[in-house]
């Protein structure tokens, strides 16, 4: 059956017409030409896919279209700023190696993106556990993980190290 259905889509609000039987992945690629959204396994188990719905980083190939109606929904082309600048996970990964042939990139920095929003201190157990349903063919994981830590809001632990140097001194 076909039906419209409206969204946000990074940032804009969208209505269009789908069949029930789409997935977000199919709908997100083939229909609205946004091909960050990369199709790899098809079966919700490499993360190649990975959007963000409503602040959660989900497996598109496995999401149906119909169930974003309402919702809001990032993709890798709505990171960066209007003007081009790159989100600092985009920067990072690009400083920090995380990035080789970039075919696993986009779901690793929104699974990283819906990660640090919920948990800007996250350690680096959480970025691993937060990535452990993102495959890379490519890089080893480490310089991925070390992509994201470089953005950990580091500012608590700032604190912790003052409040600590204090109570030495004193
Ligand atoms: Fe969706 Fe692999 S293509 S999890
Ligand atoms: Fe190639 Fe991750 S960089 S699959």
């Amino acid at each position: 059956m076909s039906r419209e259905i409206k969204l946000m889509l990074n940032g804009n609000q969208i209505f269009v017409a789908i069949e029930d039987n789409w997935t977000l992945l199919y709908l997100l690629r083939e229909k609205l030409g946004l091909t960050g959204v990369k199709e790899g396994c098809g079966q919700g188990e490499c993360g190649a896919c990975t959007v963000i719905v409503d602040g959660l980083a989900v497996n598109s190939c496995i999401y149906f279209a119909v169930e974003v109606d309402g919702k809001d929904v990032l993709t890798i082309e709505g990171l960066a700023a209007a003007d081009g600048t790159l989100h600092p996970l985009q920067k990072s990964f690009v400083e920090n190696g995380g990035i080789q042939c970039g075919f696993c990139t986009p779901g690793m920095i929104l699974s990283a993106k819906a990660l640090l929003d919920e948990n800007p201190q996250a350690t680096e157990a959480d970025i691993k556990q937060a990535l452990a349903g993102n495959l890379c063919r490519c890089t080893g994981y480490v310089q991925i993980v070390e992509s994201v830590e470089a953005v950990v809001d580091k500012s608590s632990e700032d604190i912790n190290v003052v409040v600590r140097e204090t109570g030495e001194s004193g």
